[in-house]
């Protein structure tokens, strides 16, 4: 038997005293502290651990039942074996209940005895650790939830953090891409203000469209970049007064597809970049580059058309000094309804022209 193992026996009769001792010391070798008078004994078991407790049924006016009691306020997982001294068959019934361990008779033979100690001593010990163990586990899922805190906050700022990143870096890209294509805007400066003024004026019917706020931002971006493909045509064509001819006019119609081209490494303009690419389609299929018809064609890129085309229709270019007036510019619009422009965007474009 371990000798560390203690056992607090609460008991006045000397007789029950001296088999005990015998039984729990000289033979089995535990370490047990004797008690006769109850709240001694009950200051003991505060200031000392015991894994088991002996006692009898009452003892000096203090009930069995309010003697537990006082034991598992201390120590929970106190183990109590009870010395039954003919008491009543509920009291004990109610002891169990309370947590008693065991009820054993004085007279019982040493070997129950022991065993029932031995096995009491193992419950307190298993009874003991596992508190300890979820006392353990507990601190720790504290400490894990308050790293998780502080882990979840972290993530949020750097998430935070990045975005602005992201969002300088995006509008960075913009700036440097919209100064761009003003710049190409600027090298004839009859065109000067061009993309501004197309944006504006796509905006507007694309508002009177009902497109949504996301939708209204690519007719706008892909307003203000739509002629960046122009970088790759020569001067002497962009600003020639006169017609151009067939080599002059290719180099022309590469401008979209240039244009796209220039934006595609920039992924997050991505559905920009198609309403650049497609600016010149026509309703009828006959524009450029691709040939697309009808509803083939993005209706942002619809917009932008015959916003693109209105907007130089009411500007002076090096091959007409003067502008076309709104009435005539209107006028060409509705002749080119359902051919080069799509009806329903000219449709919204007569609503909002007089705002123009
Ligand atoms: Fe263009
Ligand atoms: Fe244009």
């Amino acid at each position: 038997m371990a000798e560390s193992e203690k056992i607090l026996c609460i008991e006045q009769d000397a007789s029950v005293v001296r088999q005990l001792q015998e039984i729990l010391v000289d033979r089995a070798g535990y370490a047990v502290s004797f008690d006769a008078d109850p709240d001694m004994a009950l200051a003991s078991f505060k200031d000392n651990q015991f894994d088991l407790v002996i006692a009898p049924f009452g003892i000096g006016g203090l009930d069995g039942l309010e003697l537990i009691k006082r034991l598992k306020a201390v120590d929970p997982d106190c183990v109590i074996i009870l010395l039954e001294k003919n008491s009543h068959a509920r009291l004990l019934e109610d002891s169990r209940l309370l947590g008693a361990y065991d009820i054993i008779s004085n007279d019982t033979v040493p070997g129950r005895l022991l065993s029932v100690v031995g096995k009491g001593i193992e419950l307190h010990a298993i009874l003991a650790g596992s508190r300890k163990f979820a006392a353990i586990l507990k601190e720790q899922n504290a400490s894990l939830q308050k790293q998780n805190l502080l882990l979840a906050k972290r993530i949020d700022e750097s998430t935070r953090n990045l975005t602005r990143l992201y969002e300088d870096l995006r509008s960075t890209y913009m700036r440097t891409i919209k100064a761009l294509a003003q710049a190409i805007d600027a090298r004839d400066h009859y065109t000067h203000s061009h993309s501004e003024n197309v944006a504006h004026i796509g905006v507007i019917i694309a508002q009177e469209m009902g497109l949504s706020a996301r939708d209204l931002e690519h007719v706008r971006q892909a307003s203000e970049l739509h002629d960046l493909g122009k970088i790759g045509i020569e001067d002497r064509i962009l600003t020639k007064p006169a017609a151009l001819d067939a080599e002059e006019w290719e180099q022309i119609k590469r401008h979209p597809q240039m244009g796209a081209q220039i934006l595609e490494p920039l992924t997050f303009l991505n559905d920009v970049i198609e309403l650049v690419r497609q600016h010149h389609e026509h309703y009828d299929g006959r524009g450029y580059p691709k040939g697309l018809k009808g509803e083939e064609i993005l209706l942002g890129a619809q917009i932008i058309h015959l916003a693109d085309a209105y907007e130089t229709m009411r500007s002076e270019r090096a091959y007409r000094k003067v502008p076309l007036s709104k009435q005539e510019a209107i006028a060409e619009v509705k002749k080119n309804s359902g051919t080069q422009f799509s009806p329903r965007v000219v449709e919204a474009f007569l609503k909002v022209v007089d705002t123009l």
